[in-house]
This record gives C-alpha cells, sequence and structure tokens, in this order.
C-alpha cells in the first residue's frame, strides 16, 4: 500500500460505497498490522498532532496481564503502539505498576478488574476498553490457573475451578472478542506446550489448554472475510509464578535443563511471539497453534 493510499481526506465521493468499504477494511488491516508504523506513514496525524494519533491508535486487551506472561504481553503491545487494558482478577496494585510503567515509557494502558470466569464481567471488560480507545483490535486471551494433582488426587473443587477460569472464561473472552474486534485483528489465546508434553498431573490442565487451540482454529474458520487472525501460542516452561510455585529448586533446574536452551523462557519470549502474530507479517498464519518452548517437546 503507497503512502498515498495511506491518507485520509481522499475524495471518498469519486468512487463507490462498496470501493470505499473494500478501501477502510484495507487500511484497518495494514493499520492493525504495524500500529506504530501506520501512525509515522500518516502525514494526516503528523499535522494534525496528538488527538489524531488517539484516533488512529490501535487497541489490545489481554486478559490476565497483572503479571507473568500478560504482563509482558501488555508491556510488549504498548511498545508496539497499541492502547492496552490491563485485566486482573485480585492483584490491582500489580495491574497498576503494569499501566505505570506502560505510561512511563510512553505508552497509554488502564487497568480493569474482571473474573473471566463471570460473562458478565467480561461483557464489562470490554465495553470499558471500547468506551475508553473507541474500539478493539486484538485480543489476548491469556488469562488462565493451573492445578495439578493425580486423577486419583485431584478434588473437584480444583477441577471445577480450572474448567471455569480456562475453558468458560476462554469461551467468554472469545465470545465477546469475535463480536467485537474490528475487521483485520487479531485474537490470540493461551495453550500451553502440556498439549503435546502430557505429563502426570497435568492431566485436567492440559485439557484445558487444548481447549483453547480447538477455539483458536474453529473461531478462525467462523470470522472468514473479516481478516482476522485467530491463533494459539503454546509456552513451555515460562519463568513466573503459575509455573515456579509449589515446585523446588531442584525441580525447576530440571524442567530447565530439558531444553535444549538449558532455561527456562521467560515471559519476554512469549511476548515476542505474541507481538510477531500482530504484525503485519504474522497475519497468514491462522487457526494455528504456534509452540514457544525453546523445543522442550
Ligand atoms: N508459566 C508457564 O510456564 C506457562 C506455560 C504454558 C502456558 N501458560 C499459560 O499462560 C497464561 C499465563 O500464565 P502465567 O504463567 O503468566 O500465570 P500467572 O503468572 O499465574 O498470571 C496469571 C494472570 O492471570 C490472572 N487471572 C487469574 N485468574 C483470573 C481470572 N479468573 N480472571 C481474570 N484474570 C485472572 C492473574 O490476575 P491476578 O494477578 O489478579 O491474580 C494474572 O494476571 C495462562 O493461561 C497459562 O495457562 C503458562
Amino acid at each position: 500500500m503507497s503512502d498515498q493510499d495511506s491518507m485520509p481526506g481522499q475524495d471518498n465521493d469519486a468512487i463507490s460505497t462498496q470501493q470505499s468499504i473494500s478501501r477502510r477494511a484495507l487500511l484497518s488491516a495494514a493499520a492493525i498490522a504495524a500500529p506504530a508504523a501506520f501512525a509515522l506513514r500518516s502525514s494526516d496525524a503528523a499535522e494534525q498532532g496528538s488527538r489524531h494519533k488517539q484516533h488512529n491508535a490501535k487497541v489490545a486487551l489481554v486478559t490476565g496481564s497483572s503479571r507473568g506472561i500478560g504482563a509482558a504481553v501488555a508491556k510488549r503491545l504498548a511498545r508496539d503502539g497499541y492502547f492496552v487494558t490491563v485485566n486482573y482478577v485480585g492483584n490491582a496494585d500489580l495491574a497498576s505498576s503494569v499501566v505505570r510503567e506502560i505510561d512511563a515509557a510512553g505508552g497509554k494502558a488502564i487497568h480493569e478488574q474482571a473474573d473471566v470466569s463471570d460473562p458478565r464481567a467480561v461483557r464489562r471488560l470490554f465495553d470499558v476498553t471500547e468506551r475508553s480507545f473507541g474500539g478493539l483490535d486484538v485480543v489476548v486471551n491469556n488469562a488462565g490457573i493451573m492445578r495439578l494433582a493425580p486423577f486419583s488426587a485431584m478434588t473437584d473443587a480444583d477441577f471445577d475451578r480450572m474448567f471455569e477460569v480456562n475453558v468458560k472464561g476462554g469461551f467468554n473472552v472469545l465470545r465477546e472478542a469475535a463480536r467485537r474486534v474490528r475487521d483485520g485483528g487479531r485474537i490470540i489465546s493461551m495453550s500451553s506446550s502440556i498439549t503435546l508434553l502430557r505429563s502426570p498431573t497435568y492431566g485436567p490442565y492440559a485439557a484445558t489448554k487444548a481447549a483453547q487451540e480447538i477455539y483458536s482454529n474453529v473461531l478462525a474458520k467462523e470470522l472468514e472475510s473479516r481478516m482476522i487472525s485467530v491463533n494459539a501460542v503454546a509456552p513451555g516452561v515460562v519463568n513466573t509464578p503459575l509455573f515456579t510455585n509449589g515446585k523446588t529448586e531442584q525441580q525447576i533446574a530440571g524442567f530447565a535443563q530439558r531444553t535444549p536452551h538449558k532455561r527456562l523462557g521467560e515471559p519476554a519470549d512469549i511476548a515476542s511471539v505474541v507481538s510477531a502474530l500482530c504484525s503485519e507479517d504474522g497475519g497468514w498464519v491462522n487457526g494455528q497453534t504456534v509452540f514457544a518452548n525453546g523445543g522442550i517437546v
């Protein structure tokens, strides 16, 4: 697309409504693919100052982004030029410090409490995002919990809560994403490489993560023609409380030794993959599960 093509204010009366809609869709796709570059390319934005830039900015919502992988994704997308909603369930202080970090780096973010297992809370989370930023282009369905036990010892409460948050919560988020993400956007769900590793004690958790892969593949097909790419990302062992809690130093080191790179993944490793999928170059990856695990599987 040429610079001229991306200039607003052209004589749209001269082209048909259909062409106009197609052109807007293409512009939207170009913008979502590389929001920072889009803002720079738009001569109109440069001339009209920050208010217009805000109008052009793309918007991302990352569930479970007060810490861990979600926080790294929120910060990375903010660096890529997105306005970001940081979601949390209990840790308001952590969420607000992620927002402060984004602000300090010159980005723009808000934080909003919502338990993803509650469909009304999820609708409110999307409402707040759209009201604050004027739309929504990227949803990262990241919030998740892990409870481990062999089948013989898994409690009903742990099993049920994992399915409420991961499977029902993931559905609640993807349903709103399917309704609201603008054409040309991206929807990414967090699976796990445990869907391939299938280690003892991980059975029910792995099942909740497999659901994310099925969800993404089916939703990619349902959103046909809207130029929205929908994928799952499947991290391996990542250095966050979800992975390290309840494990000894020795166990953690043992997992690190199992990767060819001899280290745990870091949240930023996963954020880079999400960023790539959200970029223009990532658009053709659709309906897939991208395994990002340093080669542990
Ligand atoms: N770490 C790994 O090794 C690993 C590997 C593969 C896949 N994953 C997946 O990656 C995702 C993020 O994992 P992580 O390691 O970053 O976890 P984490 O450090 O435990 O962080 C979890 C995040 O999810 C939020 N959250 C939890 N329950 C929620 C709910 N009901 N509603 C809204 N938000 C909720 C938490 O908010 P609060 O801070 O408010 O509690 C927090 O922001 C998960 O889906 C996990 O399954 C992780």
